[in-house]
């Protein structure tokens, strides 16, 4: 297993800097998922660390060793790329074992290794079918599968359960994880599902533009987003415009001050970020809870949206709009609230951003 490196790279199509100046250190071991919107150059990334897109500058290394124009054979990396097709004429059991034979892996071992990876992505049962006779999610699983079998030195996945229903993708992405952690893999693994990233990764790229707008945990990127583009991209979050007063207290446009527990990456300081389920509401004649002292704000209802597991609660305060989620449950149903009810709207300093 090894770890990667990307130094400054960088990849252009035409005037278009698709992968702009990139630097990423990627651990022995680690699963690393990339986040970003369509055409943000999480793809491209991933070819250039596979090898299949040579970088137009910077360096990639795997481990100690430079692998910047190596051809993808001499990575040792376990792929699955939209259209890096199954051998057509293999059946899926030899399409497994192919890269076992190339690698001189014992004859005996062969067959139950197949087996083990094709339980795996659960097509255990189809391992004589041909890839014509399969589905496209089931293709997809046997790539899944052909990329592991061999237990390579990194595994790169380009949205490998994206033609998946619900619930196989659920089962699939819990093994990999299992799987990953067992044999220690390094992975990158593109996603363009939020919450599978945030369930299975150890740590989240997102990206924009060719660039990494922030590193981190998956709950470092959720309660501390380093800047908008990130509290919006992953999540929701409520936004309230303001500036500062004095250096740790905020003022909102509306007048009120508030505390703030976080602080983002850049140096505008003219939003305070808050999830909606961070925010709780109240009468304005029962007393605040214990901790959010001097963090809450007047309001009022405008709509309320029952969501099975919480409630959505829209309110105005000023000219801002905020969003609520009240968490249903534990024998609360639909809160006792009602549009037009003036409230008040309490948080906790912690759950405030500074941006
Ligand atoms: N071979 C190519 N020639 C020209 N432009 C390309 C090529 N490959 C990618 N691009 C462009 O580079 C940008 C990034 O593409 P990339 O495939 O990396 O995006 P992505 O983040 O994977 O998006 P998606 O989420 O839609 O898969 C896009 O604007 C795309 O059109
Ligand atoms: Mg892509």
């Amino acid at each position: 297993m090894s770890s990667i490196t990307l130094n400054k790279v960088t990849k252009r199509y035409g005037s278009l800097v698709t992968v702009d100046a990139l630097d990423l250190e990627i651990d022995q071991g680690e699963f690393l998922a990339f986040l970003g919107p369509s055409g943000c150059g999480k793809t491209t990334t991933l070819r250039m660390i596979a090898g299949l897109t040579i970088p137009d500058g910077g360096s990639i290394h795997f481990g100690n060793r430079e692998v910047t124009d190596l051809p993808p054979y001499l990575r040792n990396a376990g792929l699955v790329f939209q259209g890096y097709a199954l051998f057509p004429h293999m059946t899926v059991a030899e399409n497994i074992a192919f890269g076992l034979e190339m690698r001189k892996v014992d004859k005996r071992d062969i067959e139950p290794r197949v087996t083990e990876a094709l339980r795996l992505v659960r097509m255990d049962h189809l391992a004589d079918r041909l890839p014509r006779q399969m589905s496209g999610g089931q293709q997809q699983r046997v790539a899944l599968a052909r990329a592991i079998v061999y237990r390579p030195d990194a595994l790169l996945l380009d949205e490998p359960l994206s033609a998946l229903d619900a619930k196989l993708r659920h089962e699939v992405r819990t093994e990999l994880r299992a799987l990953q952690k067992d044999l220690g893999l390094t992975t990158v693994f593109v996603t363009h599902d939020q919450d599978e990233a945030i369930s299975v990764a150890d740590r989240i790229v997102v990206m924009s533009n060719g660039r990494i707008e922030q590193i981190g945990t998956p709950d470092g990127i959720y309660e501390r987003p380093a800047n908008r583009f990130v509290a919006e991209f992953i999540g929701t979050s409520n936004f309230l415009s303001g500036s500062m007063d004095g250096k740790d207290r905020f003022k909102l446009a509306s007048g009120e001050v508030i505390g703030f527990g976080h602080v983002g990456a850049g140096s505008e300081k003219s939003t305070i970020s808050i999830r909606p389920e961070q925010i709780r509401l109240r009468a304005p004649s029962t007393k605040p809870r214990a901790g959010v002292s001097g963090n809450e704000i007047g309001a009022t209802v405008e709509s309320i949206i029952y969501r099975g597991n919480m409630t959505e609660i829209v309110v105005g305060a000023g000219a801002q709009r905020l969003t609520v989620h009240q968490q249903n449950g534990f024998g609360r149903g639909v809160p006792e609230f009602e549009p037009g009810q003036a409230v008040v709207l309490e948080w906790s300093p912690d759950a405030a951003v500074l941006l």
